[in-house]
């Protein structure tokens, strides 16, 4: 059997499924660094979409400046914090798009390594228990039902001033969810040794207090 590290642990699961409150909340708890990997997907593909061509995308993507604030990744591309322009739906889609393309993926997994430290990482993505990080000591898979996923978009992004409809957002999600899924490299899927979780009926406090007391039962195993 392979030694697990207790100082990573990976959320992975589709989008909106309330990963990427958790691992905050987990990373603030546990004073843990945050890797969210969907934005750096996105980093990536909004670099991509400026050069259509992945070895100046590498390039572009490693000049932008990544780093976390009160546990929160930010990107900034000459000073200038582009985070809430990463999050918007076109880039979404063309960061699905791309994310499929082993270029892509290639180009972002030592970055994404090499934030494994001593401090600990809460990784959120779709593939940080399966392909990033196998030796996580923690893995949860955190899924919840598509009309909840979509009304927390919703949400989100009416908070955060765009306009949304909520049927496009129930096509997307669906859409999405098939691409991340039926993908041939990395597709999302639970590693053999995750935890499922459905969110839909919880609230994230006690979706944190849930996986809180599954991280601190598997570091008592070893
Ligand atoms: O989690 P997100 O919506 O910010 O992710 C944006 C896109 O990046 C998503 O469509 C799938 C892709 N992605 C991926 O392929 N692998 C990851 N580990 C994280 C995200």
């Amino acid at each position: 059997m392979s030694l697990k590290n207790n100082k990573i642990i990976t959320i992975d699961g589709p989008s909106a499924s309330g990963k990427g409150s958790l691992a905050k909340a987990l990373a603030k708890e546990l004073n843990f660094i945050l890797l969210d990997s969907g934005l750096l997907y996105r980093a990536y593909s909004f670099c991509f979409d400026h050069s259509q061509n992945h070895s100046l995308a590498a390039d572009l993507f490693s000049n932008l400046n990544i780093k976390s604030i009160d546990h929160e990744m930010h990107v900034f591309k000459n000073e200038k914090d582009i985070t809430s322009i990463l999050r918007n739906e076109d880039v979404a889609k063309s960061a699905s798009e791309l994310s499929s393309l082993k270029e892509t993926r290639e180009n972002l997994i030592s970055f994404q390594r090499d934030l494994a430290s001593d401090h600990g990482l809460v990784a959120d993505g779709r593939d940080m228990g399966t392909v990033v990080f196998p030796d996580a000591g923690t893995k949860i898979f955190l899924v919840a039902d598509v009309e909840v996923r979509a009304k927390r978009r919703f949400l989100e992004l009416q908070n955060a001033g765009q306009e949304v409809n909520m049927r496009d957002l129930i096509d997307d999600i669906r859409l999405r969810d098939e691409a991340d899924k039926d993908r041939e490299i990395s597709p999302l899927m639970p590693a053999d040794d995750s935890i499922e979780l459905n969110s839909s009926n919880l609230t994230p406090q006690e979706v944190l207090k849930i996986v809180l007391k599954i991280y601190k039962e598997k570091t008592k195993e070893v």
